[in-house]
């Protein structure tokens, strides 16, 4: 174990921590952007080029030039599962190892996407404006027709810690699941969650809630486009709280407006946040959040004290205990 000297050691935390900061401050010197946007890219850079460690958001594009150029950096800590705005190959090349904050948001991320499917199912978010607006005159036997949830058939696409969740949620309402995966499950755990491999395809013609929960990557980079929306059921809900990019915007837009699919609840966007002129925001069968899966305010303190874990033991020189380029200690 390396001894830090915290009047010599630097680190950059890109954002405010919903956590507190002492035992970092006794191995560092902590200096935090406290400012509501993250920092501008030419700000990173000064910042990565002194310090020695920098904890960053999903929102800051650490690329190859802000790592080539940091040369005493000896962690980078992610306060997300996700990674895909850092170049974890250019880090590997200078064997600065890469943290994430896997498992801990896993609940709390089903849970939301769960919010999302219900509240697409049942038109929640138009039904609470109708009502806001005055328009609620009296019970109407078809006012606000959902979709029913209970016995649907939900297909899951990626099947990582968030969507083995995603299953265990869906046996609670006797859904019918299927899901699609680079890597099929064991047959014992397919059992016990009644799950059934699919190809994405099939997973795509059958059922009534797709949901999306696999990694951005250049496969999964506008999974969703013209062709997946033209087999989905015109009846079919998609949700989506991975990635904005894994869906191309466009093709969602016209797959919403020509009644392809039903409608949809994107907690993620490409890009982010949502242009303001984007034509998404004209549809009234699209809910959005602001890319809030993981944010109840137990699983943000959770994640935050395991970025710092991960960003001292990389102070440290200390094995990661959740590192993201392992190979970086070979
Ligand atoms: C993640 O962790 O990757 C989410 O997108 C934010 O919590």
């Amino acid at each position: 174990m390396q001894v830090v000297n915290s009047k010599q050691t630097k680190v950059f935390i890109t954002r405010h921590l919903p956590t507190q900061l002492t035992e970092l401050e006794q191995v560092a010197i902590v200096e935090v952007w406290e400012e509501n946007q993250p920092p501008p890219a030419q700000i990173l850079l000064e910042k990565a080029e002194t310090v020695n460690g920098i904890l960053c958001f999903l929102t800051d594009p650490i690329d190859q030039t802000v790592i080539e150029s940091a040369k005493n950096l000896q962690v980078i800590s992610q306060m997300a599962v996700g990674y895909d705005n850092i170049d974890v190959a250019a880090a590997t090349a200078q064997r600065i190892p890469v943290g994430h904050t896997p498992g801990i948001l896993t609940d709390t991320t089903a849970d939301f996407t769960w919010a999302l499917l219900m509240a697409a199912a049942r038109q929640l978010i138009p039904s609470d404006r109708f009502t806001r607006e005055g328009l609620w005159k009296t019970w109407e036997p078809d006012l606000f027709l959902g979709a029913t949830i209970t016995g649907a058939t939900l297909g899951i696409i990626g099947f990582g810690r968030i969507g083995k969740a995603i299953a265990r949620r869906a046996q609670g309402f006797d859904m019918r699941v299927l899901y699609t995966s680079n890597h099929r499950c064991d047959v014992h755990l397919e059992n016990a969650l009644g799950i059934e491999f699919s190809t994405l395809e099939r997973l795509l013609e059958e059922a009534d809630f797709v949901t999306i929960h696999t990694p951005l990557s250049q496969d999964t980079y506008h999974l969703f486009s013209a062709r997946q929306f033209k087999i989905m059921k015109p009846t079919a809900i998609l949700i989506n709280t991975a990635r904005g990019q894994i869906v191309d915007p466009d093709a969602l837009y016209h797959a919403l407006s020509e009644g392809q699919i039903a409608s949809a609840a994107l907690d993620v966007t490409e890009p982010e946040p949502i242009p303001m002129n984007s034509p998404l925001l004209t549809l009234n069968n699209l809910i959005i959040s602001p890319h809030i899966g993981s944010a109840s305010r137990q699983t943000r303190e959770k994640m935050a004290n395991m970025a710092i874990a991960n960003l001292i033991a990389g102070l440290k020189g200390e094995t990661l205990p959740y590192c993201v380029n392992p190979e970086v200690y070979l």
